[in-house]
């Protein structure tokens, strides 16, 4: 069987302003811009191969080698975007192989536990649309690249870039100017690290595009969120990436996190996406900064009950230091990613004060992670030239 056949990665990218309402549910346009760090992809990535051949008689995925049908609404769109560019490309070009219109198999591994409640599904558009653009041999503009991720889903768009990424609202109603754009690259601010604490919660939350319309329909926060809050925040967090100024960034990103889950509360009815352990985690970080003196630490959640604490590196025996005070339990303190011999405990953090079974109590898992890079393309080969099928099946 003659298959075609490209590899790449996508990386995970989480939120340091928030997007929160769509303007448009079908394209996926928001309703104010945002800001995310993209996770580095030792840590946390999707790997995904995307092949296609005449012989192929549906588009499928394969994720970790359990198929997901590739038919609703948003995964057709993302397809029809990639084929129509590869059409583009076989009209200039001759020479080329006319396979835009054969069925794809996508094939995809996550190195991260897909059941955690992380941000999948943005490494995986990610994924899935940088291994198509390297096999169609589109012009690779990542930018470009983001507006058909977003289409997919909205987060995704700014895990096409590595570092800090905006991504701008633009206000056409075609949606051609709502893409991801660079604010810095990793190298920029390498010494950002991010601790992730995945709290167990069998309850199932809101989905994010459900929230989202109940907030936009019900809460009159929001409206002061997206006309005042976020405009300004926008700027401001911007400078301080730009200026590697982090007890501003850590501010920023705290209350621009607390104002999403405001707005959630303020939807009728309310959606709670914070529980018991996450609000223990906030007043753990909260009293690190006490003890501190100033802001070495800040917490973020999204659409469940997870924290992401981000720090820098200089600060990394205070904030491991007092995580694993309490956390020492937990999967994911390798002698790689912390050496508990260099941890300190800060002599203003009321250690004794806190009652460790309650605040060690409700978290499953942590992983160590820093800011990384965006997609890479790779010679991984994840299908079977033979059957077209996975090979780890
Ligand atoms: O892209 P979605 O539909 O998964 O929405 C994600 C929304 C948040 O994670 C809560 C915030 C964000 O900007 O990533």
């Amino acid at each position: 069987m003659s298959i075609h056949y490209a590899t790449a990665t996508g990386p995970v990218n989480i939120a340091t302003l928030k997007y929160w309402g769509k303007r448009d549910k079908d394209l996926n346009l928001p309703t104010n811009n945002s800001i995310s760090v993209t996770l580095d992809q030792s840590d946390l990535r999707t790997l995904t191969t995307a092949s296609c051949s005449s012989k192929f008689e549906e588009d499928q995925l394969w994720i970790n080698g359990t198929t997901y049908p590739l038919d609703t609404p948003r995964s057709i769109q993302v397809l029809k975007d990639l084929r129509k560019l590869r059409e583009n490309v076989e009209i200039q070009d001759d020479s080329l192989p006319k396979i835009a219109q054969f069925k794809l198999h996508i094939i995809s591994e996550n190195n991260f536990p897909t059941a955690a409640g992380l941000a999948s599904s943005a490494a995986g558009f990610a994924a899935l649309i940088s291994a198509v653009a390297k096999l169609y041999k589109l012009p690779t503009d990542n930018s470009e690249l983001s507006k058909i991720a977003r289409k997919g889903s909205g987060s995704a768009c700014r895990s096409l870039f590595g570092g800090y990424v905006a991504w701008e609202m633009g206000d056409r109603e075609d949606g051609e100017d709502s893409k991801a754009v660079l604010i810095a690259d990793r190298a920029h601010w390498p010494d950002m690290k991010a601790a992730i604490l995945v709290v167990s919660d069998m309850k199932k939350d809101v989905p994010s595009t459900s929230g989202m319309q109940l907030t936009v329909q019900t809460s009159d926060l929001f409206q002061h969120r997206i006309k005042e809050v976020v405009p300004k925040r926008y700027v401001e967090m911007k400078d301080a990436i730009l200026a590697k100024d982090f007890p501003k960034f850590a501010e920023l990103t705290m209350k621009d996190s607390n104002s999403f889950h405001s707005v959630c509360l303020d939807s009728y009815p309310p959606i709670f996406y914070l529980n018991d352990t996450s609000k223990r985690i906030i007043k753990l970080i909260n009293l690190l900064n006490s003890a501190a003196g100033e802001t070495i630490a800040a917490y973020t959640f999204d659409a469940g009950p997870n924290a992401v604490i981000y720090y820098e590196q200089k600060n990394e025996k205070y904030v491991l230091g007092m995580l694993h005070q309490f956390f020492s339990h937990l999967d994911g303190w390798t002698d790689e990613k912390f050496n508990p011999a260099s941890a300190q405990i800060l002599t203003d953090f009321p250690l004794d004060k806190l009652e460790k079974d309650v605040y060690s109590q409700g978290v499953s898992r942590i992983i160590l992670t820093q800011v990384g890079d965006g997609p890479v393309e790779t010679d991984d080969v994840l299908v079977d030239l033979e059957t077209g099928l996975p090979k780890n099946l």
